[in-house]
C-alpha cells in the first residue's frame, strides 16, 4: 500500500508517517528529511538548498523528483508513505509516472487538516532527536525530564532552522499557492480522504488507520 500524507507545515506528518513505519512495516519517504541529511552530510547539493529551506521557499522539482526516484527504484517494507512529496502539480504528475513505471499503486492521499494558528504554535515548540528523528513538542510532547530520547536514548535534540515565525509564514504561503492545489488532483482522481488533524496524537492515529483499514 502506497500512500500520501498531505498537509501544511506542522499538520503532524512526521509524526503519523513514523507510526506508520513502526506498526505497518511501511517506508517513510520524507524529502524534507533526505535534503536535511543532505545538508548535514555536506553534499555539494544539501549545501545548495540549505539557505532555500531555512528560507521556508520550496526546492526545485527536479532536485526532489530525483530523491524520490532514488528510494522507489530501491523498492522496500510493505508500501511507501510519501511524507511532504509531492508538493507541486509537477511533482504529482512525475510521482505517478514513476509508480507506473515501477509497476506500483497509488492506493490513497490522506489530506490532514489543521488550522493556521495550531501550526504556529505546534512548529514553534517542535524538537527532534538528532540521532533518531522521533518529534517532541514542548507542549504536547515534551522532551523526557531525563534528556534522553524516549526512543533511542540519545541526548542530541535540535531544533530546525525554518521553524521560526518569518520562514513558517513562507512556508503557509508555498503550501497555499503551490501545494493545495493537489487536494482538487487527488480529489478529482478519486484518491483524496480527509482527516481532522487538530485532535491529539492518538485521536489522528485512529482516524488514519480507519482510513486505511476500508
Ligand atoms: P518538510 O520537512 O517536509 O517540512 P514541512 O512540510 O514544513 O512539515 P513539517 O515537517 O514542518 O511538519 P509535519 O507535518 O511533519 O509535522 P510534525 O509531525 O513534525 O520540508 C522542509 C523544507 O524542505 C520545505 O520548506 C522545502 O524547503 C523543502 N522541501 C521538502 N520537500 C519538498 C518538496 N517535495 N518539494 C520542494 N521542496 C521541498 O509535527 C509538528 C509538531 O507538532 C511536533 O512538535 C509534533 O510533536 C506536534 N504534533 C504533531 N501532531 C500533533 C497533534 N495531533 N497534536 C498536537 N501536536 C502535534
Ligand atoms: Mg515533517
Amino acid at each position: 500500500m502506497n500512500i500520501i500524507l498531505l498537509g501544511p507545515p506542522g499538520a503532524g506528518k512526521g509524526t503519523q508517517a513514523r507510526h506508520l513505519v513502526e506498526t505497518r512495516d511501511m517506508v517513510q519517504l520524507s524529502t524534507g528529511d533526505m535534503l536535511r541529511e543532505a545538508k548535514d552530510s555536506g553534499t555539494e547539493m544539501g549545501l545548495r538548498v540549505a539557505e532555500v529551506m531555512a528560507r521556508g521557499e520550496l526546492v526545485t522539482d527536479e532536485i526532489v523528483i530525483g530523491l524520490i526516484r532514488e528510494k522507489l527504484e530501491a523498492g522496500g517494507g510493505s508500501g511507501f508513505i510519501f511524507d511532504g512529496f509531492p508538493r507541486t502539480l509537477a511533482q504529482a504528475d512525475a510521482l505517478g509516472e514513476l509508480l507506473a513505471t515501477t509497476g506500483q499503486s497509488l492506493d490513497a492521499v490522506i489530506e490532514m487538516q489543521v488550522d493556521d494558528e495550531a501550526l504556529v504554535a505546534r512548529i514553534t515548540a517542535r524538537s527532534t532527536c538528532g540521532a533518531c528523528g522521533e518529534v517532541y513538542n514542548d507542549i504536547t510532547k515534551p522532551q523526557p525530564s531525563d534528556g534522553k530520547c524516549s526512543n533511542c536514548g540519545a541526548s542530541d535534540f535540535k531544533r530546525r532552522a525554518d521553524d521560526n515565525e518569518e520562514s513558517l509564514r513562507t512556508r503557509l504561503m508555498e503550501y497555499y499557492k503551490k501545494t493545495s492545489p493537489l487536494i482538487g488532483y487527488y480529489h478529482a482522481k478519486g484518491q483524496l480522504r480527509t482527516v481532522d488533524g487538530l485532535g491529539d496524537i492518538d485521536a489522528v492515529q485512529g482516524a488514519i488507520a480507519q482510513v486505511l483499514d476500508n
